[in-house]
């Protein structure tokens, strides 16, 4: 009988993940099921109009509701100095309303109460007396000359405009695009669309009056930018805060930005002196919490006659809502969107961004995506479809001519990125050999003979994640490092902290399996500890993903450090010269004699009882890791639909997903990363759409509307993967969690156009549901 070898948990192991052991027995620790004794419930009463102006508020009623211990307000909030807050992005947002409210949902009063559902019931007996003015929901209505002026209340503010950004060479790429033999164009939306985590935001906030130390518990990515955020912001002393992350049921960028909520409640818990918790449901997560994208784009793309492509020219205009709080680097006011050279070497390129203040909720956080890359690469594997159509080429021919070869990294962009590795044309081999792409070819003509509607869509992705390098990139002002702390206890069993927070990606699995590769310390003796401030390293969070390339490698530096330690306790155990020592898996031995050996640990139990001659006892350190690159995770994803010309439905008959993120620590993991990320795709690509009618109501406030995807619809997803390590990263990987969710969109759309293009149709803006393809269809003749 076979007796298998339990994986010990090295890099490349897919062991389980350690986790899930309490999360499927419903043993998670998430926000809601925190109670602290005596503690009060908040609910906040919102505005029902988009833009109007607060007359007066009486909250009598309010008040006197039994078990109402006190109703908050704007004015309230503005004797404390606390009725604005900075945004993550240098502007202001109102924490409750002062003035006038800027989009429907916004927060108005919040009452506090000794029961959740008497604090929701009197927030709706909270009676304002509303001024409505006209809504401005467009970005490019927000900019027309006599448009309502939204942010009145700045100084110096006499439009809607936010900001104007540039990169790239416009020089260099009108010369370019003066060259070109074509030039393929595409204006296309990124519509709005929302995170939605299945666990909404919260905090349980608990001032202790007597020792003035403040314990937040939050749904936060980034427990300790939060913390230093919240003491400039509230004037509380750094030291006397801790933010605890617990379990958190999903993130995707949405847990990034501070909340009124949030600020409210700990006001609270200040002014009354005991706990209060606050947790927003469905509905207000959906209207009020950072969405995304929302993002207009104009491109053009230069092309020689034989398809390659010489220039790319954008102009964007962004909605970015009332309050501009975008979570992203300061210095790059469009994220990191002029990425949009994509996987392409393209000699020229320039962007324009331009933001503008509407009556919506505030957007542009970093839904599983890195600072806007997700719509760079939208727009960018649009282009080449349409090209590839325009000039009668094959979508995955006119891309291969165009890759950045693989002899030509590290590769610098037109627009300033240093790509660490890549080898393009490998991966998308992969994905046409296990699609069958050549014969499906065929089969797509024939059914075309027949008037049958049959796509293949093709997208190369190129994401950029990893943030730092410290010096480029910060959020508000803090520089993006992150860091691991590392404690190796006397019987050989560890604790690792760090600057990162899972939202249910497991890293308390593949944070422990970079210490066994390290260190040889068996994944199961590694405790991995997140998201509580007081006991882990100073980091900047997770989103973007960040926590593998940044998080990742500060814990295999720190792991080395300790190796090195330990090799000179091993030395000294060994009766040997350090010189003389190798390590393999676990073990110190003496080089020609393997025999003579002894273990991680051995050596650990010396590092507390029988150390050498003046060295410092204990087995510990840690490690603030800066990266000197971002990494460069790639991939090609193909979606095979068919068209129903009678309804215009699409359905996805077929998807194959080859991604490249370097070295992969748990396989099994990172799977689950892309199945999520591809299933997110999907749901933006044909279901979602958070809209707003002409007054701001927002159309998208409940799953019954904002519509996301289940089992039932999801395609099934065929999987491939390369290995191309990232030169710089310690263990060579990159981050993955988001490439799924930046790559896929652009695949399902491309396979929609494949199928109709030869009708003339060259774009389809996301979702694209079944009235719009037979819309589309029936404009061109060709529906049923
Ligand atoms: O920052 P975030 O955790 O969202 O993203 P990530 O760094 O891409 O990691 C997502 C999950 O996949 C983590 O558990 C990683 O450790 C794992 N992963 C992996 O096993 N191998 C890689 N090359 C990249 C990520």
């Amino acid at each position: 009988m076979a007796v298998e070898t339990p994986l010990k948990g090295n890099i490349g192991d897919s062991i389980r993940r350690k986790e899930d052991d309490r999360f499927i027995r419903g043993r998670g620790n998430y926000l809601d099921d925190i109670v602290l004794p005596g503690m009060l419930h908040m609910s906040i009463h919102r505005s029902p109009f988009a833009h109007a102006r607060i007359k007066s508020i009486n909250t009598e009623a309010a008040s006197a509701v039994p078990g109402v211990i006190a109703v908050v307000t704007g004015a309230l909030l503005a004797q404390h100095k606390l009725a604005w807050m900075p945004t993550l992005s240098g502007d202001t947002q109102a924490v409750l309303v002062t003035d006038k409210v800027r989009f429907q949902g916004q927060e108005v009063a919040c009452v506090i109460a000794t029961d959740p559902y008497v604090a929701r019931d009197a927030a709706s007996l909270i009676e304002v007396d509303y001024e409505v003015l006209p809504a401005v929901v467009s970005p490019q209505n927000a900019l027309k000359p006599g448009a309502p002026l939204i942010r009145d209340e700045k100084e110096g503010q006499t439009n809607n405009h936010i900001y104007h950004w540039e990169a790239g060479d416009k020089a260099k790429t009108d010369e370019a695009f003066a060259k070109a033999d074509r030039v393929v164009k595409l204006d296309t939306f990124y519509p709005r669309c929302h995170p939605s985590p299945l666990e909404t935001c919260g905090i349980v906030a608990d001032i202790n009056s007597a020792t003035g130390h403040a314990t937040l518990y939050m749904t936060s990515q980034a427990p300790h930018a939060h913390r230093t955020l919240f003491a400039i912001v509230a004037g509380l002393p750094e030291q006397n805060i801790r933010i605890i992350s617990p379990d958190i049921g999903g993130g995707f960028g949405n847990k990034v930005p501070i909340y009124p909520g949030y600020v409210v409640a700990t006001a609270a818990s200040l002014l009354i002196g005991k706990p209060v918790k606050w947790v927003e449901d469905r509905s207000e997560n959906l209207i009020s919490t950072g969405f995304a994208r929302d993002f207009h784009m104009s491109g053009e793309m230069a092309l020689s006659n034989e398809g390659r492509i010489l220039g790319l020219r954008v102009k964007l205009l962004s909605d970015n809502g009332a309050f501009y709080a975008d979570a992203q680097p300061t210095k790059f006011k469009a994220g990191l969107f002029h990425i949009v050279t994509g996987s392409y070497d393209v000699a020229a390129a320039h962007v324009e961004a331009d933001g503008a203040y509407t009556n919506k909720a505030p957007g542009g956080v970093a839904y599983r995506c890195s600072f806007r890359v997700t719509e760079a690469s939208y727009l960018i594997e649009r282009l080449v479809e349409n090209a590839a159509i325009e000039m009668k080429m094959d979508p995955a021919d006119i891309r291969l001519k165009n890759f950045i070869k693989p002899e030509q990294f590290p590769y610098t962009s037109a627009t300033g990125f240093e790509y660490d590795s890549g080898d393009y044309p490998r991966a998308m081999q992969l994905a046409l050999d296990k699609l069958g792409y050549r014969e499906l070819r065929k089969e797509q003509a024939e059914k075309r003979k027949k008037g049958e509607l049959m796509g293949i869509g093709v997208a190369s992705f190129t994401e950029v994640v990893g943030a730092g390098p410290g010096k480029h990139y910060d959020i508000a002002g803090l520089r993006m490092f992150d860091s691991a702390e590392l404690r190796v206890h006397p019987t050989g069993k560890a604790i690792l902290k760090l600057g990162v927070k899972s939202q249910g990606q497991g890293h308390e699995t593949t944070f422990a399996q970079i210490v066994t590769e390290e260190l040889g310390i068996p994944a199961a003796d590694v405790e991995v500890q997140e998201g509580d401030t007081d006991n882990t390293p100073y980091g900047l969070g997770t989103y973007a993903s960040r926590s593998t390339p940044v998080g990742g490698a500060a814990t295999a530096m720190v792991s080395r450090k300790l190796r090195d330690k330990a090799k000179k306790i091993a030395a000294h155990l060994l009766e040997a010269s350090e010189a003389d020592i190798e390590f393999d898996h676990g073990k110190f031995f003496v080089r020609g004699s393997p025999s003579k050996s002894k273990t991680i640990q051995d050596v650990a139990f010396a590092a507390y009882t029988n150390l050498p001659d003046g060295m410092e006892a204990g087995l510990e350190g840690v490690t603030y890791y800066d990266p000197p690159n971002m990494t460069y995770p790639f991939g090609t994803y193909l979606v095979v639909v068919d068209i129903d010309r009678g309804t215009g439905q699409v359905k996805v008959r077929r998807m194959v997903a080859v991604d490249d993120c370097g070295v992969r620590i748990n396989p099994m993991v990172v799977e689950g990363q892309i199945h999520g990320g591809l299933t997110e795709g999907f749901g933006i690509a044909f279901m979602q759409l958070i809209t707003f009618d002409e007054e701001g109501n927002c159309l998208g406030s409940n799953f019954t509307d904002y519509l996301l995807p289940t089992a039932w619809e999801t395609p099934k997803f065929e999987m491939g993967e390369t290995v191309t390590p990232s030169p710089h990263h310690p263990i060579g990987a990159k981050g993955v969690g988001e490439s799924a969710t930046v790559g896929s969109p652009a695949a399902f759309v491309n396979a929609v156009i494949d199928a109709v293009g030869h009708l003339g149709i060259t774009n389809i803006d996301m979702p694209v549901t079944s009235d719009k393809v037979w819309e589309a269809l029936n404009k061109a003749g060709a529906a049923e």
